[in-house]
């Protein structure tokens, strides 16, 4: 049994608190966190503090889980590790490059698992699609599309790139074991700060090796939705590997090969699905087994693709991704 502290009870918090944590009998939350007073009176689910470290001294846990807006990640991820407990943050980590690298080497100087919620990349269709790219199904990768079209309220009322694009440039270092090069992103309306809103963008993703993905993200429009992790096109000298297919279908994967048979490829359910396995592996790692799903210090290359995102946005230029 791991004791843990929730902090954030805004819409996701409460998803996490109803429908993730309850799958996991050996998560014992002790006690939640919000600053929002009227968030505090309207949760009825147990004991609600207003602050990190008081939360942690009066219940003695010795993990947390952060579904906590985004604005508030650095300086909540640094009330947790500074006071000793180890953290499972939301995505997107931190905005900037500078302060993820600093977090990260904080909760390492102290010994603490720290990772972030980058659930995309427990969806089942993922662990196969990387499977075949290592196995070389379709040869040498020349060329990639990736389309996410979905009519989504939440994405379109703020900031696509950092609440989605994230996902996607995380999943991106996954699948192809490469990392960000340089990015050039053309908002559907303008960002001048990860603050303004937009409901999409257009972008050329430059990886490791000379490998290019032409990114469409809309959150407008009707039609068809892509699944959550969108359809992809991975065009290969021998093949075609597609994964995701409109209207919503996250489990098709298929091969074309080079005379144009398609074959379908198996994609076995996982044990626990996106958010869930994420929970699993933080509580493992605490208990000292295995590895979280995505360590805080790897998924600082996460965002600093987001950062050169927002970079590119901003000027209107090609930005270089920060490397290390
Ligand atoms: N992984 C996913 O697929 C996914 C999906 C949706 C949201 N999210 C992430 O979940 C997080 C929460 O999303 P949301 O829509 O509920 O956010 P939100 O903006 O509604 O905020 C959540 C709560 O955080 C509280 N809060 C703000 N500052 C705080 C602080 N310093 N200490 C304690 N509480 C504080 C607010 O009062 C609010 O109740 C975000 O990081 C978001 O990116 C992830």
């Amino acid at each position: 049994m791991t004791d843990l502290i929730q902090i954030g009870l805004g819409p996701w918090g409460l998803d996490w608190a109803a429908n993730i944590l309850p799958q996991l009998p050996d998560a014992d939350v002790v006690g939640w966190v919000d600053a929002s007073p009227e968030a505090r009176a309207a949760f009825t689910g147990g004991e609600v503090y207003a602050g990190v470290e008081e939360a942690l001294a009066a219940t003695g846990a010795v993990a947390a889980i952060a579904p906590v807006a985004i604005g508030a990640h650095a300086a909540v991820a640094r009330q947790v590790l500074e006071a000793g407990a180890h953290l499972l943050l939301e995505k997107p980590f931190t905005l900037d490059t500078a302060t993820a690298r600093e977090l990260a080497g904080l909760a390492e100087r102290k010994g603490l698992v720290f990772a972030i919620d980058q659930n995309y990349r427990l969806f089942p269709g993922v662990p196969v699609v990387r499977d075949l790219l290592e196995r070389r199904a379709v040869g040498t990768i020349r060329r990639v599309s990736l389309e996410w079209h979905r009519h989504h309220s939440g994405v379109r009322d703020s900031n696509a790139l950092v609440e989605l694009a994230i996902h996607h440039f995380d999943l991106m270092r996954h699948l192809f074991g490469r990392e960000g090069v340089a990015i050039t992103c053309v908002p559907v309306t303008p960002v001048r700060t990860a603050q303004d809103r937009t409901p999409g963008a257009s972008l050329i993703v430059e990886l490791d090796g000379g490998l290019t993905i032409d990114y469409v993200l809309s959150s407008q429009g009707v039609g068809p939705q892509t699944p959550w992790p969108g359809v992809w096109r991975i065009s290969g000298d021998e093949g075609l590997l597609q994964w995701g297919a409109a209207p919503d279908d996250h489990r098709s994967v298929s091969i074309t090969d080079a005379d144009g048979n398609v074959s379908a490829v198996e994609v076995p359910e996982l044990p626990l699905f996106e958010r869930a396995g994420v929970l699993r592996a933080f509580l493992d790692a605490v208990e000292g087994s295995g590895e979280p799903t995505s360590p805080a210090a790897d998924n600082a290359r996460s965002v600093a693709m987001l950062e050169a995102a927002l970079d590119s946005a901003r000027t209107g230029e090609r930005a270089k991704v920060r490397r290390w």
